[in-house]
């Protein structure tokens, strides 16, 4: 594309860096939306810089989707991450097994040999039942350990396509369609300019936890999902943004 041979992907990052106030940003070249070996890419940039920023004995909270998969497809075993714990950044959000961000989490650890722990929570509860399951002592614990999280990895999501995924009752999606939902991430959904409109009940990581998270990494690539990203910058909370070459171009398209 234009943007490419006229600037340099490096160029490209510096821009979405300096505008979104970010700490760093990794283009990897292609469209991961038409290209499996360019999501491939996406992966293993994001499983790179999540290795350099892992400290012993930190918690990385994950959420689940397709391009968090790929992170953990990218890890390698290593000696130094075995005091690392891995834990789903929340509880079920209505993902394919494959995808959830338990699975996830069991998986990266056991592609690194770190530990992990998961948190058994239902999908789409009714308040009593979930505020007695809040009351468990070992969903407590865990809910805990999540939340002490020193790094955050997740995906972002186009809103619609994400609340089609999860099966939202129309009334619900209806509802935040209005409010200008344009973007998803950890079972929150965000307008353009990155406000919430829509959150699931499930436990784990608050939109406060989150705030104050040290390392907040997202991943997510492909040109339809460049506003997404865009909206969930501007909420202001990441550090690091791994995404490719067209969702970039949506990006600075916008600025
Ligand atoms: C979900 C995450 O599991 O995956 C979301 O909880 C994210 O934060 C979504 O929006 C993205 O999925 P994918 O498959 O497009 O990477």
């Amino acid at each position: 594309p234009f943007y490419k041979t006229m600037f340099g992907l490096s160029e490209l990052e510096e821009t979405i860096r300096t505008h979104y106030g970010l700490s760093q940003v990794v283009i990897v070249a292609g469209d991961s939306e038409v290209s499996a070996q360019t999501k491939r890419e996406l992966g293993r940039a994001c499983s790179q810089i999540l290795v350099k920023v892992m400290r012993p004995n930190d918690v990385v909270a994950v959420t689940g989707g397709t391009t968090i998969a790929q992170v953990s497809n990218q890890l390698a075993s290593s000696s130094e991450l075995k005091t690392n714990w891995f834990v789903p950044a929340r509880g079920g959000l209505g993902e394919s097994l494959d995808y959830q961000a338990n699975t996830i989490a069991s998986m990266m650890a056991k592609r690194t040999g770190a530990q992990y722990r998961l948190l058994h929570v239902p999908d789409h509860l009714g308040e009593e039942a979930f505020a007695s399951i809040m009351n468990e002592p070992n969903i407590r614990e865990i809910v805990d350990v999540i939340r002490s999280a020193r790094i955050v990895v997740h995906g972002i999501g186009d809103a619609m396509v994400m609340a089609r995924r999860r099966r939202l009752d129309r009334a619900i999606i209806d509802a935040m369609e209005a409010e200008g939902a344009l973007a998803e991430s950890f079972g929150f959904y965000f307008d353009r300019k990155g406000a919430v409109v829509h959150k699931m009940q499930t436990v784990g990581l608050r939109l406060e936890d989150i705030v104050k998270t040290e390392v907040v990494i997202g991943v997510a690539g492909g040109k339809s999902k460049g506003e997404a990203i865009a909206a969930i910058m501007r909420f202001g909370h990441n550090d690091v943004l791994v995404t490719d070459e067209a969702a970039a171009l949506e990006m600075v398209a916008l600025i």
